[in-house]
């Protein structure tokens, strides 16, 4: 049981989707206004061919909400993202305001409340472009979308409360562990208050490990409370193929009577990079392989709820293999950092903002990023590094001086670094990180110099690759991100490196494709893969998973394709090749070409099958074994006609707090399931029941796939989602929208 009260504050709210003189005082009720639920994103966009200027203007959000019950109590309002400034109205009487789309920030409310009564909190969000916030300034490779796109909970405490807890690890190994507990209290009482503050480590079955109790005087005003080192023996260690999290369960007691509480989950893990260059995870090198990844989704922008964070966060790690992601290039929602620390996926997590410095006030907020991100962040057992710098910024002595000042009097232990894009740049840093795109074509990158290094960043603009482009350069986009890898593989003083990027994703006019995306990631903008996501996939370990993949179409013409070589990407020892039930070969891992990987692809060379029959060939047909023993096969086909639209809902129920989202993946599949990767058939929706259809309508395939989010309404029921394409009889899938559970703040005394 918590103390404190944590209340959901995302739903009922209402959107008013322009500025009005005297806006902070309109009634909710107001027939100006429509209902809405956060996360919210002010506009829902196409998934392509729309412009900036669609969202970048200010709205107002409001709220009815009562508390009576809660009088006495102290009542802080906590948002984990407005993009990009926020001020806030209670009562009509201005609270506070925040600045910068990426970072978390509360206020407390209670002065403005009228407790007997109902009360409206206005929010006044400039989504506009803010030249005097990060990143924005110059040109950034990437679309601020606006709104309250993240969640927002009340929380009701007392006068004397907890406002950040932070477990720091001091040690972490096979035989012993050591916490330090510290905590930020606030004590709003006139006088100073003895008090007791007690720490129980709990395990992952909420069985109690050791306990601390400290015995404090808490000032008036902030206080920052050390206490004293808990120690303990044969931790369970956190590892990406053991994420294990203890509990950190705190009270504050005054007397006998607890007034506040925290739960706080870490890992326990000793994280280094080392000047042999490498990274050592429980002092084990660990070699690193990422990619980077945009928060973006297709027509929500930034506004995808808890469920949709937490499943990015899985298609990193189980379908591309992963075992870190970089969080270009800004802080990412606190759920998705809570389902990498529950997965084992290490983040590299860093600040606002895309090569441009602006003057002192910019750099103020940049600092105010550097604290705000780290004060949020640092209890995350996933987080690996705090990058510091501007992203491809020039140098800046006094700036990036400061910045990693701040890093380190927050979290001592973690490492900083700063992602540059020249080699001579100041290295003011821990760890050396550098985008490397020179040598990408030729499959290589630079070699590092001797000091903690890792590369943040290659491929992406060398070579934009579309679902739907030829089957050339689908495979030869797989392949440059396979040498590349086998090159860092090879380098054994770099630590590890992220290629660009996991996800297509939306941006400016001044980058991209022209259609306002950046077609660099190895999955489209739905997450749907591209060849190379299954080199990345073969590189994992075949205990998690096994993999096969052929990195082929069986399509007739010789003209159309990639020759007489047939790559297989597996994570299997051996790999046999069979053309219908015709066995053809059998291959080893490609150790000659890609030495270093710990799968290297599998090659078969002179597979002429257009030589071999043809439209013949019933099919192509790898078999992956591992010590002499089949373990998965992928077998592909001739093409044939559509044979059958098919949903895949990444879940099949929501909740119905108005907001949360399930994607719905659209395939047309011809009658052996193979996707018909050359149809752009537009597929034609229909909804029912409680839910709301977030899509074009109709959508077009892209590469014979795709998706659309349905978003939960606000009662439970079903909601069934109709899709038909021409010629094909129309499907169904529904998915039930469950009653909330959560506690939401009351709209008004009635309830
Ligand atoms: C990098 C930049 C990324 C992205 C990438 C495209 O220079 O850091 O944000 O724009 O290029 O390849």
């Amino acid at each position: 049981m918590r103390y404190r009260k944590v209340l959901n504050f995302n739903t009922d709210w209402y959107f008013l989707n322009k500025d009005l003189e005297n806006a902070k005082n309109i009634y909710p009720g107001d027939n100006k206004l429509v209902r809405v639920n956060l996360p919210h994103s002010n506009k829902i966009v196409p998934h392509h061919y729309f412009e900036e200027k669609d969202y970048q203007f200010i709205s107002w959000y409001y709220r009815e909400f009562y508390v009576k019950k809660y009088k006495g109590k102290r009542v802080i309002i906590e948002f984990d993202g407005v993009m990009s400034v926020a001020d806030v109205y209670v009562n009509g009487k201005y609270v506070d305001g925040h600045k910068g789309g990426y970072t978390s920030f509360s206020f407390d409310i209670t002065d403005y409340i009228n407790f007997n009564e109902e009360n409206v909190i206005a929010v006044k969000v400039d989504s506009t472009r803010r030249i005097d916030i990060p990143p924005e300034g110059g040109v950034v490779d990437y679309m601020l979308f606006g709104g309250i796109y993240r969640n927002v909970r009340l929380v009701i405490v007392e006068n004397i409360h907890i406002s950040w807890s932070f477990i720091e690890v001091i040690e972490a190994n096979k035989k012993s562990a050591i916490i330090h507990p510290k905590f930020e209290l606030i004590n709003l009482y006139n006088e100073d208050k003895k008090a007791i503050i007690i720490t129980k480590l709990m395990d992952e079955d909420n069985k109690e490990v050791t306990t601390k109790e400290t015995a404090l005087i808490i000032k008036t005003g902030k206080n920052i409370i050390k206490q004293e080192q808990i120690s303990f023996l044969k931790p369970e260690l956190w590892h990406p193929n053991h994420p294990y999290l203890y509990n950190i369960y705190a009270q504050v007691k005054i007397g006998n009577r607890i007034c506040d509480d925290s739960n706080t989950k870490i890992g326990m893990r000793k994280l280094k990079f080392k000047d042999d260059g490498k990274f050592y995870i429980n002092g084990e090198s660990f070699k690193l392989r990422g990619l980077n990844r945009h928060q973006m989704f297709p027509y929500l922008g930034g506004a995808m709820p808890d469920r949709g964070q937490r499943k990015d966060a899985e298609i990193l790690k189980y379908g591309l293999g992963l075992n870190f992601v970089r969080s270009s290039h800004y802080p990412a929602s606190p759920s998705f950092l809570d389902r990498c620390d529950e997965i084992g996926l290490l983040v590299l997590e860093e600040i606002p903002g895309w090569q441009y410095i602006g003057d002192e006030e910019w750099k103020i907020l940049a600092k105010k990023n550097v604290e705000e991100m780290i004060i949020r962040d640092r209890n995350h057992a996933s987080i690996f590094l705090w990058g510091v710098r501007i992203n491809e910024s020039k140098d800046d002595h006094g700036f990036y001086l400061d910045t990693n000042r701040i890093a380190h009097s927050l979290d001592s232990s973690r490492q900083t670094c700063g992602v540059r894009n020249f080699q001579e740049s100041e290295f003011l840093e821990d760890v050396f990180t550098c985008n490397d795109f020179e040598y990408n074509l030729e499959g290589k990158l630079k070699f590092p110099q001797n000091i903690p290094y890792m590369i943040t960043e290659y491929m992406g603009h060398m070579y934009p690759t579309r679902s739907y482009d030829s089957v050339e350069r689908i495979i030869k986009h797989a392949v440059y991100h396979a040498k590349i890898q086998n090159c860092q593989y090879g380098m054994h003083n770099l630590a590890g490196a992220s290629g660009w990027c996991a996800f297509d994703y939306n941006t400016h006019a001044d980058f991209g494709s022209g259609d306002r995306i950046c077609y660099h990631g190895v999955c489209d903008i739905f997450r749907l893969p591209k060849f190379a996501a299954y080199f990345y996939k073969s590189q994992m370990d075949p205990e998690i998973e096994k993999v096969v993949f052929i990195a082929r179409y069986l399509i007739p013409s010789f003209n159309e394709d990639y020759g007489d070589e047939i790559i297989v990407f597996s994570n299997c020892d051996e790999i046999d090749l069979y053309a219908g039930e015709k066995y053809i070969n059998s291959a080893k891992p490609d150790r000659i070409n890609y030495s270093n990987l710990p799968h290297p692809p599998f090659i078969f060379k002179n597979c002429s099958w257009w030589e071999w029959g043809a439209s013949n060939i019933a099919s192509l047909k790898a078999i992956g074994k591992i010590n002499g023993k089949e373990v998965v096969q992928h077998e592909i086909f001739p093409f044939g006609r559509p044979d059958k639209l098919v949903l895949k809902p990444d879940y099949t129920e929501l909740i119905a707090d108005g907001a949360d989202c399930v994607r719905v993946v659209i395939e047309l599949q011809d009658k052996n399931s193979q996707i018909l990767h050359l149809s752009h058939h537009p597929v034609f929706f229909e909804i029912a029941g409680p839910g709301k259809l977030i899509a074009e309508n109709p959508f077009s395939l892209e590469a014979g796939k795709g998706a659309v989010f349905i978003q939960s309404g606000r009662e439970f029921g079903e909601i069934s989602l109709k899709a038909q394409v021409d010629g094909l009889p129309p499907i169904e899938i529904i998915i039930n929208n469950m009653a909330m559970q959560e506690e939401i703040v009351p709209v008004n005394g009635n309830i």
